[in-house]
């Protein structure tokens, strides 16, 4: 049967000539027409769940009998707890409002819109609230010229007459580039809602606030709500390579499709960007850390730029990760020799001056392509990638040099303080600190020296990276990982804000109480010229972006932080829940309890009371404490340390001292084994089993009681997801499902796999009981 569809709306179909199907007969009596050719269901939901707005569509589909059902069930039940949801519109899924009074409130406070502004980000507003308001509220919201009562009105004093004489410059004074204002105001004897802001992309934020007020059931009664971001540079750091594979990436390949691009767009391009923008992350680093210099040949210049067209009026500004050694000649290769570069030099001596001719060229030649290119993130002199210390020069050098080339473009350097090196100092933690400090002022202006939130590599927990608070003339950037490298991947649901939350709101004691490290990162404490977070993304090419359903809820909530790092992990999880899975009550509060302790649970099943970097060598997925061989410092032995004695890595004073590079009173609360919160405990000394813990229990039936109610918390996770089955969408819960049931495999292994290995040490009976 050769049939076609034509989408005439986000949320229904028109269908065209109809064949002798009596399925499609019984679409007809629905007032609905089907055109098969080609037809599958993750098309068919994207038309109901409109992802993708804008003009027409006209596709052909595959048809398969399954796909047909799928339709009828839909037609039939209208209902959106029976429009399978395969996790592609992300926190985006507009559902409408089933509480009729709430409805009636929402209908009554918004009928139709003014959006001023002829930019193609107004467009972008323009379609995104006439489609969300529309699904959301389940009727149209017209687009009309001048104000009525409930007129949505959104603009600029610039764009809009009507706003300029509601006289907000005061109140829009202190909203910067992309901050914004949400108001109820009687204008002409008319109640309206109004979004302001100084600039277009301020009013996009705003439209993606008044969504985000509707779907999680705010009211909309005398608005007035004001938000600027806390920190200027918000980056999502994409480690993907050339090749479409990506570094710790558990979602499939990168969403980069460098053999299609610039010619052809794939529309994720749009959804990636629009779901970014809904959370104000403002800036995309593309490629892998560890770059391949080719990234910068001209033939790939030109599919950024295109890239670049497409993320800009979503205010998305696109960064390269760049290879220190790209000026010379020799050969590339990720896994071994990372030294090649794409020029004809033979050096990449950050003082020679071709060297600097070379990255001046280079920087000109990606400004005319791309004129508000956002700047470079450089990995240098760490895990065997090139930096200036293989020239005897410093880090400052290598990224003034660089910083110089970017400077007249405006651009801006984020050069990395991820180095460890086990010949200069056995304890890499220490390294960051010791090769930076020193550094401090040296730096030109439009450079950051971007940290990881602990000094190793992203545990489940560590201590803070002490660099935060000691590099007062220098903007340090916070590097956080979304994906999960150290906290099973895309299969085990961990739920990160909390921890990020706990690195933000640490009290550093810079000088006295009061300076976290938010206000750190967020200029508040030295005062920096410019500030900037970054997040390993965990999105791939999967249908649902992040391989698990609930890692979206990460992707969202480094978002979230990165704009306004006050809001709780609580209030950023509400919000997921429920414009994710929606509003109900008993879904809402339940999807809370499973996620607000799964993170404290996956540090009880893999890492507890500060144990780190047990993990499989190199996958870093499973439980590998055995490791002894290779690399010193990438073996499991060398950190938890083991023996007859005890367990844990002595970083105080009477060990590797990394205490002394924490300001007092850390360095002395770390230092002491009686004061050292009992979350570090195994990072910075080396416990005796039969040390008596707070609760009184000995290390050993600590550590058992730890790993046991690890995985507890994960079979209660099931149980409270299994309790929703009737309420969730039956292809997501299915999928979280399958997830869990693994991850319940998994953190069992975990525990058994830690315990039974400890136990060759501490010699005594496991107590299996939470
Ligand atoms: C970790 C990670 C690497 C990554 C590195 C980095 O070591 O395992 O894949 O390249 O961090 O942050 O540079």
């Amino acid at each position: 049967m050769v049939l076609q569809i034509h989408l005439e709306s986000p949320i229904g179909f028109q269908i065209l000539p109809i064949e002798n199907d009596p399925l499609v007969q019984l679409a007809a009596e629905f007032s609905c027409t089907f055109d098969f050719d080609q037809l599958s269901c993750s098309v068919i939901h994207t038309a109901f769940f409109g992802l993708t707005p804008g003009p027409e569509i006209t596709m052909k589909l595959k048809f398969r009998s399954i796909s047909i059902l799928l339709i009828c069930a839909t037609l039939f039940f209208p209902d959106s707890t029976l429009l399978a949801d395969d996790g592609y519109n992300l926190w985006m899924g507009y559902k409408q409002i089933e509480d009729k009074e709430l409805l009636k409130h929402y209908q009554h406070a918004i009928s139709s819109l003014l959006v001023s502004g002829k930019s193609e980000t107004c467009r972008i507003i323009r379609d995104e609230l006439k489609m969300g308001l529309q699904e959301l509220l389940g009727k149209e919201i017209p687009s009309v010229n001048t104000i009525r009562n409930a007129t949505l009105l959104v603009g600029t004093p610039r764009s809009s007459k009507i706003i300029k004489n509601l006289d907000f410059n005061a109140r829009l004074s202190f909203l910067g580039k992309e901050g914004y204002l949400i108001r109820s105001e009687s204008i002409r004897g008319k109640n309206v809602v109004v979004i302001s802001a100084n600039e277009d992309i301020g009013l996009l934020y705003g439209a993606y606030h008044l969504l985000r007020l509707i779907q999680t059931h705010q009211s909309l009664d005398e608005l007035d709500i004001v938000s600027t971001p806390k920190i200027r540079h918000r980056l999502l750091n994409h480690w993907d390579n050339l090749d479409g594979s990506v570094e710790r990436g558990y979602a499939g390949e990168s969403l980069w499709k460098w053999n299609d691009l610039p010619n052809k767009i794939d529309d994720r391009y749009h959804d990636y960007a629009r779901a970014n923008a809904s959370i104000g992350i403002n800036g995309t680093v593309l490629n892998n850390v560890n770059a391949n210099p080719n990234i910068l040949k001209t033939e790939h210049l030109k599919k950024i730029a295109r890239l670049a067209d497409i993320f800009r009026p979503y205010g998305i500004r696109v960064f390269l990760s760049v290879n220190f050694s790209s000026p010379i000649s020799a050969q590339f290769a990720l896994e071994s020799n990372r030294k090649g570069g794409i020029g004809n030099l033979k050096t990449s001596d950050p003082l020679n001056p071709d060297v600097r001719v070379w990255w001046k060229n280079k920087a000109k030649e990606i400004y005319q392509l791309i004129p508000d290119f956002g700047g470079f993130l450089v990995k240098a002199n760490s895990e065997g990638m090139p930096g200036p210390q293989d020239y005897d020069r410093t880090h400052a050098e290598g990224a003034n040099m660089l910083a110089e080339a970017l400077k007249p473009h405006r651009g801006i350097v984020m050069w990395r303080a991820f180095v460890y090196d086990a010949e200069v100092d056995p304890d890499r933690t220490r390294r960051a600190f010791m090769e930076f400090v020193p550094l401090d002022g040296q730096f030109h202006s439009n450079v950051f020296v971007q940290a990881k939130n602990g000094p190793l590599d992203f545990q489940p927990r560590e201590p803070v990276q002490p660099l935060f608070g000691a590099m007062p003339k220098t903007p340090l950037m916070l590097e956080l990982q979304i994906t999960q490298e150290y906290l099973g991947h895309s299969t085990h649901l961990v739920y990160l804000a909390p921890m990020w939350k706990e690195y933000l709101e640490f009290d550093m004691h810079v000088s006295g109480s009061g300076s976290t490290l938010a206000s750190v990162v967020d200029g508040t404490t030295h005062n920096y010229r410019m500030t900037g977070i970054a997040g390993v993304a965990n999105i791939g090419n999967d249908r649902n972006w992040c391989g698990h359903p609930f890692a979206q809820a990460n992707w969202y909530a480094y978002g979230r932080l990165a704009w306004n790092h006050t809001l709780t992990s609580e209030q950023i999880a509400d919000e997921w829940i429920r414009m994710t899975l929606g509003n109900n009550a008993r879904i809402v509060n339940t999807v809370h309890e499973m996620m607000m302790g799964s993170w404290e649970a996956c540090i009880n099943y893999m890492t507890p009371l500060g144990l780190h970097h047990i993990m499989q060598e190199g996958f870093h997925y499973g439980p590998e404490p055995q490791l002894d061989k290779g690399r010193e410092d990438w073996t499991s032995v060398y950190y938890h340390r083991a023996d007859s004695i005890g367990l844990g890595y002595n970083r105080s004073s009477s060990g590797s001292n990394s205490v002394s590079q924490y300001f007092s009173p850390w360095r002395e609360t770390f230092d002491n084994i009686d004061s050292c919160p009992e979350d570090y405990l195994l990072w910075f000394h080396h416990v005796s089993w039969d040390r008596k813990m707070k609760s009184g229990r000995t290390l050993w039936e600590e550590l058992c009681r730890k790993y046991y109610s690890g995985t507890a918390y994960v079979e209660d996770m099931i149980d409270k997801w299994n309790s929703l089955k009737a309420s969730i969408d039956p292809e997501m819960f299915a999928s979280v499902k399958t997830k869990l049931d693994k991850h319940t495999v998994d953190a069992a292994e975990w525990r058994d796999t830690c315990l039974l290995y400890f136990q060759k040490f501490s010699k005594k009976p496991i107590h299996r009981s939470p």
